[in-house]
C-alpha cells in the first residue's frame, strides 16, 4: 500500500514535513517517486509549463485525464492527486462527481484537488460523500487569474486574512483531507496550519506549513529564465538539455555523430553474400 490520508495525517502529528511536487509524465512521476516525494500532483499547471498556455484556463478534462494515466503508470508508492480543471467544480452535481470518477476511474488518481472556498463547499461534501478524497486549494487560486488580477499574493489585509480563514476550516469542514495554500504571507499560512488538524501544503506560503509544494519545471530549472521568488532553483535541468542537444545538432552536422561505437555492422559472411566482398554497398 502505498502513501494515503492516514499516512499523511501521522506526518502531521508527528511534525515530519510531506514533499509534493507536480508531475505531468512517466519519466519524471518515476523520479519524483524515487526521490520519496509522498504526493504527485498533476496540476493544471501542465497548461503552462507543458502545453505552452499562458495560464491554466484552457486545460480540459480529457488533458488532465491524459497525463494522470502517464503518471500514474510510473507510480507504486506516491499517492497521485488531480486537479480538477476550470470551471468543473461550478458545473452539476452530476458533471463534478462524473469528472472526479474518470480521473480515479480511468486515470486511477488516489483523488482530486479542487480550487476555492464557499463556493465550492458544497462540491467538497458531495465529492467526499461519494468517496472522493478531495485536497482544498485557497489563497492565490490560478483558475481565478483573471478575476483575481493577475498572479498576487492573497491574504495580505484582514478582510482578506479573515475570509481565508473562514474558508480554510470549511473546506476542512466539508471534508477535504488536505488543503494548498498558495502564496499567502507566512504568518496567516501558519496560523492555519495550526488551527487544522488536516495537512496544509504550502507554495509560496513560508516556512510553517506541515509540507511544500512546488511546480517540477520550476524546481529543476527546466523552462523560462523567469520564476517567482518563493521557488528555489534545485538544480539546472534546462540549461542541461540546451547544452546536450547543442552539441548533437553540431555534431550531427560535423558527421562526427553517429561514429564506429554507434554503428550496427552486417555479419561478414552476409556481407560477402550481398555484395561479393564490396564493402560500399553497390551491386
Ligand atoms: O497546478 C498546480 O501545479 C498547482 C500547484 C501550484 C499547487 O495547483
Amino acid at each position: 500500500m502505498g502513501v494515503t490520508r492516514r499516512t499523511l495525517d501521522k506526518k502531521k502529528l508527528q511534525g515530519e514535513k510531506i514533499a509534493m511536487v507536480t508531475a505531468y509524465d512517466f519519466p519524471t512521476a518515476r523520479i519524483a517517486e524515487e526521490a520519496g516525494a509522498e504526493i504527485l500532483l498533476v496540476g493544471d499547471s501542465l497548461g503552462m509549463v507543458v502545453l505552452g498556455y499562458d495560464s491554466t484556463i484552457p486545460v480540459t478534462l480529457e488533458d488532465m485525464l491524459h497525463h494522470t494515466k502517464a503518471v500514474t503508470r510510473a507510480t507504486k508508492q506516491s499517492m497521485v492527486i488531480t486537479d480538477l480543471p476550470f470551471l468543473i467544480a461550478h458545473l452539476s452535481t452530476d458533471e463534478v462527481l462524473k469528472s472526479a470518477g474518470k480521473l480515479m476511474q480511468e486515470g486511477f488518481a488516489y483523488g482530486v484537488k479542487l480550487e476555492g472556498g464557499e463556493p465550492v463547499l458544497e462540491k467538497i461534501k458531495v465529492l467526499t460523500e461519494a468517496g472522493v478524497p478531495v485536497m482544498g486549494h485557497l489563497g492565490l487560486t490560478p483558475q481565478s487569474v483573471n478575476q483575481l488580477g493577475g498572479y498576487v499574493i492573497q491574504g495580505r489585509e484582514e478582510p482578506a486574512i479573515k475570509q481565508l480563514r473562514f474558508d480554510a476550516k470549511a473546506v476542512e469542514a466539508a471534508g477535504a483531507f488536505a488543503l494548498v495554500l498558495e502564496c499567502v504571507p507566512e504568518e496567516i499560512a501558519e496560523e492555519i496550519s495550526n488551527m487544522l488538524s488536516i495537512p496544509v501544503i504550502g507554495i509560496g506560503a513560508g516556512r510553517y506549513t506541515d509540507g511544500q509544494v512546488l511546480v517540477i519545471h520550476d524546481l529543476l530549472g527546466i523552462g523560462g529564465d523567469w520564476s517567482p521568488s518563493f521557488v528555489k532553483q534545485f538544480a539546472a535541468v534546462g540549461k542541461s538539455m540546451q547544452m546536450g542537444l547543442n552539441q548533437y545538432v553540431k555534431e550531427v552536422k560535423s558527421q562526427t555523430f553517429p561514429s564506429e561505437e554507434h554503428v550496427i555492422h552486417l555479419k561478414e559472411e552476409v556481407k560477402l553474400a550481398l555484395y561479393g566482398g564490396r564493402v560500399d554497398g553497390t551491386s
